[in-house]
């Protein structure tokens, strides 16, 4: 039997138990959103099963599911995952079962709507727009009829119709994942899709309710989040994926994020994961390890609420002083965990921390590192 001491386990502020709102994850890694481009008609298949389901095996705190469309046409690419169909509803059941089955892991799902970035083929086929006339495309919808670059087919401006339409695709969607047993939402209003839109006048060049002021540009998605919120099981929590910078002058920007996290916090909202960028291809970021943890800093100060940093962490010792000196509440990583899909495992021993891994696992733990796994019954080699 292993010996857990306390001391052991309060030597990483990273490895420590966190809340979102009614949801407790075991540690601060998160696996970020990452598309897969591997569905089909929205439906996941195998790809999904040994890809989500070896992510579970990671150790990391909590698994967000990629960005799933909450309609055909807020799709970003023909393969993306969906959930607006019972076929899609029944994929992801099958999927979540197994994974389930194996993995303790607090599993997430992030919903979306691509907006006019819809109908792109996949990175690995260069990611460019499908127009709506080739094989495959289909005609997007946006705030404006803007397109992202100009050389591309320009969406459709949502009318009041259209807007409903789209409200009803997140209600119906939320709906379905609490019936798959969902932990928790994140509502992709990042990376420019439509709810990022919305939110920035780069995309959004509306005169109604919907466009011009600040209030104006943030209705939209914040009756989609009431909307959700309202759908989704109240002991479950709802939260929100924002980019904190266009990265282009006279864009949104972090004052603007600041805001919509306190309007957000003033409707429930459980959390902000903090990202940046994406709506417009003049975008000049300034890249570096932990780039965008800054914006996490100023959200977590300024609005309360536990805060998610994204993009370039790739060191726990990074991570850890993330953590531990208060920036942000919880890391998520995207690319290092793709990379190594044991990161959470290496860092639990770089840290002196402890993770859960599967008892058919527990025999790889190295002797230098006793303890690591949780209630490991056996297995130091
Ligand atoms: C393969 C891949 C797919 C991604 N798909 C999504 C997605 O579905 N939703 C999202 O919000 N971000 C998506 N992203 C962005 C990541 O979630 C993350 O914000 C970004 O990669 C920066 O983090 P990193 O430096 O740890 O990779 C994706 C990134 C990658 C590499």
């Amino acid at each position: 039997m292993s010996i857990v001491s306390e001391t052991t386990k309060s030597k990483s502020r990273l490895f420590e138990p966190l809340r979102i709102g009614p949801l407790h994850i075991d540690n601060r890694i998160v696996i970020a959103p990452m598309c897969q481009y591997s569905a089909t008609e929205g439906t996941p298949g195998d790809w999904h099963l040994i890809h989500l389901g070896h992510l579970a095996l990671s150790g990391a705190g909590l698994l967000i599911i990629e960005a799933t469309a909450v309609e055909a046409e807020g799709r970003i690419s023909p393969g993306d995952l969906g959930l607006y169909s019972d076929a899609n509803e029944e994929g992801l059941a099958r999927v979540l079962k197994a994974t389930r089955a194996q993995s303790p892991i607090a599993i997430a799902m992030q919903l979306g709507h691509a907006g006019r970035k819809a109908s792109s083929r996949a990175p690995w086929e260069g990611g460019k727009q499908i127009r709506p006339e080739e094989p495959g495309g289909w005609k997007a919808y946006a705030p404006s009829a803007v397109p992202h670059s100009p050389t591309e087919d320009a969406p459709i401006a949502l009318d009041a119709a259209g807007l409903a339409r789209v409200r009803d695709a997140f209600v119906a969607a939320a709906r379905r994942a609490a019936r798959l047993g969902i932990d928790g939402i994140e509502i992709h209003a990042a990376h420019g899709y439509l709810l990022h839109q919305f939110l920035s006048p780069i995309a959004n060049h509306r005169t109604d309710e919907y466009g011009g002021s600040l209030e104006n540009r943030l209705r939209f998605p914040l009756e989609v989040f009431d909307a959700v919120r309202k759908a989704f099981p109240a002991d479950r929590p709802v939260w929100v994926r924002v980019s904190a910078s266009d990265w282009v002058p006279g864009g949104w920007d972090l004052d603007s994020t600041v805001a919509f996290s306190q309007a957000l916090k003033a409707r429930g909202c459980a959390a902000i994961h903090v990202s940046s960028g994406g709506v417009s291809p003049q975008q000049a970021i300034t890249l570096g390890a932990g780039y965008q943890v800054p914006f996490a800093e100023r959200i977590k100060a300024e609005v309360g609420l536990p805060t998610i940093a994204v993009g370039l962490i790739t060191e726990p010792r990074h991570a850890e002083a993330i953590v531990a000196d208060g920036q942000a509440d919880a890391v998520s990583l995207a690319r290092a965990i793709l990379y190594d899909p044991r990161w959470p495992w290496h860092a639990a021993a770089e840290l002196g921390a402890q993770v859960k891994a599967p008892h058919q696992y527990w025999r790889s733990q190295p002797r230098e590192f006793k303890d690591l796994f949780e209630n490991a019954q056996f297995g130091a080699r």
